[in-house]
């Protein structure tokens, strides 16, 4: 029997079963994770390797320098969590990977490590796309979460509004119409000299700023679910100069806080639109950017004043883990998914 077939069985023969623990593994970025997540809500171990200070002194993730420091640890990782875990291979019961969206060359590299380590001690595969992954951390910080609810994504590469109507079943309600949040983020935060990563940088000194300091404009967009950043960030560098020019004595905390409000605001201001039009009572948040305290801060104030039930993966699992690639694996298996071993990386992957 071949290795798919005997995967697709061994998968049929899980469906039914309590306590899967699958050793699931992310390298779609800059960061080498790996972890064991039981039945799809439970952390068994969490091994997240970040490359931050390989990138550093470049500004940003450079991919091929990526792809190179996932080839280094993805072993060490890969057996940190088995370790972590107190298992051995032959504990686990089935294998995933994220396989798109990302950098090509960090995506195959997991991918090819994991179809490699699968097939070696002769478990199943499971392919996962990230997004999902971002979704699901919400499954491991709250067990009564259950969909249908809205979620609102927003990552480096993504800002999306979706409404989950089941489990790794996603309806595409809105999304950004050029630059993701993250991405905008990123940027505001390398006009004020701030290294990379920006973003979490630009939180920190967005705290003590007044958020009321610059006025920036809010997008005029077609699509009442969507977003648009990229004309927030030209009217942020233009200010910037202005007050450069000026010779005025920068006032970055102020900036910043006023660059993230604006961000912000739209984001809430969509996510609440949506929570009203559609009449679904739950609201989530994924993604990268959903580590931002000030998204956070106005997100929970929306929810106690509109009543609808928030929720927001713990801090560590905001940004790229494997763990929530753990819990989206255990869903698509309930789903039917199976990789064979011609899984390739699919550096654009739609969600929908
Ligand atoms: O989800 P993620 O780790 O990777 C992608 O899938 O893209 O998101 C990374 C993004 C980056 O743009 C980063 O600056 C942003 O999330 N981010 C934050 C914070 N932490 C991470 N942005 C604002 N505030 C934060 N605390
Ligand atoms: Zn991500």
């Amino acid at each position: 029997m071949s290795y798919y077939e005997k995967s697709k069985r061994a998968l049929e023969a899980l469906r039914g079963k309590q306590g899967v623990r699958i050793l699931a593994l992310e390298t779609s970025c800059d960061e080498t994770a790996a972890a064991v997540i039981e039945d799809g809500r439970s952390i068994i171990s969490n091994v997240v390797h970040t490359q931050i200070d390989l990138h550093a002194v470049y500004g940003g993730v450079v991919p091929e320098i990526a792809s190179r420091a996932h080839v280094m640890t993805v072993d060490a990782v890969i057996n940190a969590a088995l370790s972590e875990a107190g298992m051995r291979a032959e504990d686990l019961d089935a294998c995933a990977v994220t396989y798109g969206p990302g950098l090509v060359g960090a995506l195959l590299t997991g991918v090819t490590a994991m179809k490699a380590y699968a097939y070696a001690i002769d478990k199943p595969l499971i392919p996962v796309h990230h997004i999902s992954g971002h979704i699901c951390a919400n499954y491991l910080t709250f067990p009564e979460l259950e969909p249908p609810y809205l979620c609102l994504v927003v990552s480096g590469g993504h800002s999306h509004l979706i409404k989950v109507e089941d489990y790794g079943c996603y309806t595409l309600l809105g999304q950004t119409q050029d630059d993701a949040a993250g991405e905008a983020l990123d940027k505001a935060a390398r006009v004020l000299h701030l290294p990379y990563p920006g973003g979490p940088l630009l939180d920190k000194l967005a705290k003590d700023g007044d958020k009321h300091y610059m006025k920036l404009p809010q997008p005029k967009i077609d699509g009442e679910f969507d977003f648009s950043f990229s004309g927030l960030k030209t009217a942020f560098i233009n200010a910037a100069h202005k007050l450069e020019q000026a010779g005025e004595t920068p006032r970055d905390a102020d900036m910043a806080a006023s660059f993230v409000e604006a961000v912000v605001s739209q984001l809430a201001g969509k996510a609440v639109l949506a929570a009203e039009k559609t009449g679904i009572d739950k609201l989530a948040l994924a993604g990268g950017v959903s580590a931002n305290s000030q998204l956070r801060e106005r997100m929970t104030a929306e929810a106690e004043k509109h009543g609808f039930k928030l929720y927001m993966p713990r801090l560590g699992l905001c940004t790229d883990n494997a763990a929530m690639i753990g819990s989206a694996a255990y869903y698509a298996m309930l789903r039917g998914a199976c990789a064979d071993l011609s899984l390739n990386a699919v550096p654009y992957l739609p969600l929908v």
